[in-house]
């Protein structure tokens, strides 16, 4: 009996390391990778040639042939601010990498003005080193998107993906709070500026969300779930599908997310559940850890716990006092 409330003590610590360990995983994860002005090659040039300008909200103009100098405003949608530049996917870049050479020179010239700029998939298409993020097939949903077919591809990857801040953030931030609102933020800069959409369509564009009011409590569902998973095609071999679909395709049955087999799974929860499936089998990841409840019926972590905690401790007794049961058996038999 000693021996097998010991067994129970043991089973209850490996138990609670486990969930700490994965818990710590999970953080570090999630911690930024080592970037910075510092580490970048570039740093000096790109402050001389352009982050002097660029960089700041006052900027200086000078006169060289007759030596005079004034401070001048930087707009704001020409600002590239340092500290988010070096910390994007692209922190090692020189800024000429992307930007024609002309730009050294100011005022900028018309064909600097005019310059082509490289897709994503120029220099990320094909490539091994990143093929986790299925660029060939986000290339082929996003040319079937009404964004393409209904702007002649005006709408660039560049106009949702900011060519200077961009980082992967269902990665980064692993579906958080502040993750879908910042998803959202890359569609509400246009969906929510008439001036921004202006630049794009000469079309008399509705703002977007009056056309959401039939959801209840619409801030908070817009807190809650990305405007992609309402509004995109799904898709099993990309994390983030590129396949905006025409309004009258979006989702708007309560049931397609509020029920035990919940869309959100194939989509906002995505990469949580495919991580903990490869790292843990998916009934431990997915079914114990995740969350595969019932969307909006609230639970409490602690009573999960304490559940677990308690059909753990009874298997493992049970498991223990069989064992005992098996051992100990011979013994008995000899005694009688
Ligand atoms: C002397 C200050 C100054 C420097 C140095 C400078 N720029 Fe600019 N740049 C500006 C100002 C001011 C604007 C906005 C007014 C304009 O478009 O002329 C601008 C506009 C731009 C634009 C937008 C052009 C457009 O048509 O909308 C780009 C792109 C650009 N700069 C890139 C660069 C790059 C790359 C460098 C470095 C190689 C650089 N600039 C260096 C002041 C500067
Ligand atoms: C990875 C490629 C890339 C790098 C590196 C890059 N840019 Fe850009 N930049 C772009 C693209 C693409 C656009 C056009 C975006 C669009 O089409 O809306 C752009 C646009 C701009 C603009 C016009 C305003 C805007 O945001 O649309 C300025 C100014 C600018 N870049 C300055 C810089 C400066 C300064 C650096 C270096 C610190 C730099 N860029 C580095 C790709 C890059
Ligand atoms: C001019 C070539 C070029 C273009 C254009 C470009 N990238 Fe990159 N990208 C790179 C390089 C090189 C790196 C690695 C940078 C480093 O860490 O030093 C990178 C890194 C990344 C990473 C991080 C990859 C990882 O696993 O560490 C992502 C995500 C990414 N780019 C997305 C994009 C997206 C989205 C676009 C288009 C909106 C784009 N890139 C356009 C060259 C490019
Ligand atoms: C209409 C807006 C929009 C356009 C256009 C767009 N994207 Fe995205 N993209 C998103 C959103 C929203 C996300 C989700 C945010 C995130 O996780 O970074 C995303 C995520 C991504 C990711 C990260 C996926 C991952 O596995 O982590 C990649 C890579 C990407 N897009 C590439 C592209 C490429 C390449 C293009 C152009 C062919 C493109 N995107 C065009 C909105 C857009
Ligand atoms: C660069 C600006 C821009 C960004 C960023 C952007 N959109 Fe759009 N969107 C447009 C334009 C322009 C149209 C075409 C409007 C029209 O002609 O009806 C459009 C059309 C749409 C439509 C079709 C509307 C209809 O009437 O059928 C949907 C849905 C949509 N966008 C959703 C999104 C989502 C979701 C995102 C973020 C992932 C996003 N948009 C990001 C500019 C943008
Ligand atoms: C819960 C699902 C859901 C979410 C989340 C959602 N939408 Fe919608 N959206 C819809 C439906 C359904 C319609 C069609 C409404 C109608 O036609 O009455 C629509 C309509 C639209 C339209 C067309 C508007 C027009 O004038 O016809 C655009 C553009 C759009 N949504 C963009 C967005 C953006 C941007 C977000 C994120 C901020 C978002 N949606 C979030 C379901 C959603
Ligand atoms: C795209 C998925 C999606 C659709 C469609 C959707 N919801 Fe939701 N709903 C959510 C999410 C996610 C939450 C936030 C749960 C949370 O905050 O934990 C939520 C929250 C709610 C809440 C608040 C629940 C609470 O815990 O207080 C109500 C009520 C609600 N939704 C009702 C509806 C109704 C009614 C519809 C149909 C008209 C609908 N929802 C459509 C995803 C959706």
């Amino acid at each position: 009996m000693i021996l097998s409330r010991y067994f129970v003590c043991l089973t209850v610590i490996l138990f609670v390391f486990s969930q700490q360990a994965t818990a710590r995983a999970n953080y570090q994860d999630s911690l930024p990778v080592t970037r910075g002005a510092e580490l970048s090659l570039y740093a000096e040039d790109n402050e001389t040639n352009c982050l002097v300008c660029h960089g700041k909200l006052i900027y200086t103009l000078t006169d060289t042939v007759m030596g005079m100098t004034r401070k001048q405003l930087m707009s704001e949608q020409n600002l590239v601010i340092p500290g988010m530049f070096y910390n994007s996917v692209h922190w090692s870049f020189s800024c000429l990498d992307c930007h024609s050479e002309e730009f050294k020179i100011f005022p900028h010239s018309i064909e600097a003005r005019f310059e082509t700029s490289w897709g994503c998939i120029d220099c990320h298409g094909y490539d091994p080193n990143y093929e986790q993020y299925g660029f060939e097939e986000i290339d082929a949903e996003y040319q079937k998107s009404v964004h393409y077919t209904a702007t002649d591809g005006l709408i660039t990857c560049w106009k949702c993906h900011d060519p200077h801040y961009y980082n992967p953030l269902a990665r980064q931030t692993r579906g958080g709070r502040e993750y879908i609102i910042r998803s959202n933020e890359m569609c509400l800069r246009c969906h929510s500026n008439a001036e921004v959409m202006g630049l794009i369509t000469d079309e008399n564009v509705e703002i977007v969300l009056p056309k959401h009011e039939w959801l209840p409590d619409v801030d908070r569902h817009l807190e809650a779930v990305r405007c992609i998973d309402c509004h995109t095609r799904m898709n099993d071999s990309v994390l983030v599908a590129h396949e905006v679909m025409p309004a009258d395709s979006a989702v708007r049955g309560c049931t397609d997310c509020h029920s035990q087999n919940s869309i959100l799974m194939g989509t906002l929860y995505k990469y949580a559940a495919r991580e903990s499936r490869d790292e843990k089998g998916f009934v431990n990841g997915v079914m114990l850890r995740n969350d595969s409840y019932v969307i909006g019926a609230n639970r409490s972590k602690l009573i999960s716990f304490a559940g677990l905690l308690i059909i753990g401790m009874t298997l493992a007794f049970a498991l223990v006092h069989t064992i005992f049961r098996i051992v100990v058996k011979p013994k008995d038999q000899v005694h009688e």
